[in-house]
């Protein structure tokens, strides 16, 4: 590798859309590093971070009115590409000496957009003479600035793209981010590789190469520390730090006695040095069995906060007692993501329109007297998917659905036990088997069975009997902020529920639970 992978840059100004995180994945799966900023980006700071291009996001404000957010006025002057996107769009044109309107005919959905001239933007995106987006706007471009043209318009709004081609600057009503668009994704890459020259750098390859010589600069020859959950992150970040530092890293794997059937010896396969797999990869993992430690402190307590509490204040426990038995530690390592990056952002600046908190990210010491490594803190989850296939990891491991921290304590409705979590990683096995069987598992978003304990009738035999009811989740999403339930076939449910009952005892009744989020959450605690 010869350039820096950071070298190619595009800045994405965030005016509080929806959707501004997707505009920075397309930009990143073109093969080009980008970050989001705020809008209020001071020029020192947008000179600072030298853009190979910058776009504009959308936003939920009207241009129309006196305070609307504004682009700091350096990014219309500096000379680099600049494409501005529904609200992006809207003040390019007012900042540059167009009009703005609010319209009465809203476009919000799917449209028609027809081109009207040629232009460097759509050159190899689009084929014939029109295309269908996704738009979702109240006010609309009415006069382009001075040196632009009307490239394209749709039934109710006459400039749906416009551009200065001399200066570079270019912009969208419609939301080139969004799935629904389909030339979109081709669009902003042709913005960021061809019009913003960038060539693409950003690979797993090169991430990878350049994650590691960041690890070995940061920590030298120190030792490093990682709680290794089993999951995505944290196993990417074990793979990472195998290949940049093996040695010197130990990892935990604390057994909490709230993990998924086998999830344990899974994790021990994967990494551990001497498990026996000549692919293990080369780190030290302690495993620690905290089993009585966490049920312990969840005996008695059945409101669903409190067990997180509980299960949270035994993990920081537990994981401060092992890392300080390990000699010579500096080094804390974690699998931070840039998602989690952006939303902290925004929630500290106070311009969140976040829903939902995210539980993943703290929970470890704070008193812990170690320096951070976080080498996964510029990837989005699907790049930190690419870089744990590009390491080895097995797929079953890379592409395994989100578990939440406190586990099956809280799949486990009210107080914990040991018995009702055994049965529960069994029900969980079997629907998951099951669904892997029907090649549904990659599809959905998130499933799992959740262990009801309340006495539901059931005949064996001639017998009545009174035992546990398992519900079934399985939900599809791609931010696990909505989601709907998933339609899974009858059959499949059936035979689901079927070998519950029949191989597992105490299990009456299974249900299937049919709510989206919202108002339902994905979790039933
Ligand atoms: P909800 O239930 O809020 O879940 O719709 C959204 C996503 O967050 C996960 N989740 C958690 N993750 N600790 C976690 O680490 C938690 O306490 C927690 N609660 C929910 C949930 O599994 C889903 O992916």
């Amino acid at each position: 590798m010869t350039a820096d992978i950071h070298d190619e840059r595009i800045l994405v100004l965030d005016f509080g859309a929806q959707y501004t995180q997707l505009i920075a994945r397309r930009v990143r799966e073109a093969g080009v590093y980008c970050e989001i900023r705020a809008f209020d980006l001071g020029d020192a700071a947008v000179r600072a971070f030298a853009p190979s291009g910058i776009i504009l996001s959308g936003g939920p404000n009207s241009v129309t009115q006196a305070d609307a957010p504004r682009a700091p006025d350096i990014v219309f002057s500096s000379g680099v590409p600049v494409l501005g996107i529904c609200y992006g769009m809207q003040t390019m044109a007012a900042q540059l000496g167009g009009m703005v309107n609010h319209v009465h005919e809203q476009e919000f959905g799917h449209a028609r957009v027809n081109l009207l001239a040629r232009s460097a933007l759509f050159e190899g995106v689009v084929g014939g003479d029109f295309f269908d987006a996704w738009m979702s706007h109240g006010d609309q471009v009415t006069a382009a600035p001075p040196g632009f043209a009307v490239l394209a318009s749709t039934a109710t709004a006459p400039i749906a793209a416009m551009a200065d081609e001399a200066r570079r600057l270019y912009a969208v009503q419609f939301h080139p981010e969004v799935t629904h668009t389909a030339c979109g994704a081709a669009l902003l890459a042709r913005f960021v590789r061809d019009i913003c020259g960038c060539c693409g750098l950003w690979t797993a390859a090169n991430i990878i190469e350049d994650a590691v010589a960041r690890i070995r600069a940061t920590v030298g020859t120190d030792r490093v520390v990682l709680g290794l959950s089993g999951g995505v992150d944290s196993s990417v970040v074990a793979a990472l730090l195998a290949r940049a530092i093996g040695g010197q890293v130990t990892a935990i794997f604390v057994d909490n006695g709230l993990l998924r059937l086998g999830e344990g010896d899974e994790v021990m396969q994967v990494f551990a040095a001497g498990s026996g797999n000549v692919n293990a990869l080369p780190l030290q993992v302690r495993r620690v069995d905290a089993q009585e430690e966490f049920l312990g402190a969840l005996a008695g307590v059945s409101d669903p906060e409190a067990k997180r509490k509980a299960i949270g204040r035994t993990f920081i426990e537990v994981f401060d007692r092992e890392a300080n038995s390990i000699p010579g530690v500096r080094w804390l390592a974690q699998g931070t993501i840039y998602p989690d990056v952006v939303e902290s952002a925004a929630t500290r600046h106070g311009k969140s329109h976040v829903i939902k908190s995210h539980h993943n990210v703290g929970g470890l010491p704070h008193n812990m007297k170690l320096g951070l490594v976080e080498p996964l803190r510029e990837l989005f989850k699907d790049e930190v998917r690419a870089v744990g296939l590009a390491l080895g990891l097995p797929e079953s491991l890379v592409f395994r659905h989100p578990f939440p921290g406190p586990g099956l304590g809280v799949r486990i409705l009210g107080e914990v036990k040991r018995e009702y979590a055994d049965v529960l990683r069994r029900a969980d096995a079997i629907f998951i088997e099951e669904l892997r069987a029907a090649d549904l598992y990659r599809a959905v978003g998130q499933a799992f069975a959740v262990y009801l304990p309340v006495g539901s009738v059931g005949v064996v035999g001639d017998a009545r009997r009174y035992e546990h009811v398992i519900a079934l989740r399985c939900v599809e999403t791609t931010d696990f902020m909505t989601a709907d339930w998933s339609q899974l076939p009858h059959e499949l449910l059936g035979r689901v529920a079927r070998r519950i009952v029949n191989e597992i005892s105490g299990v009456s009744r299974v249900v299937y639970d049919i709510t989206s989020k919202p108002p339902g959450t994905i979790e039933w605690e």
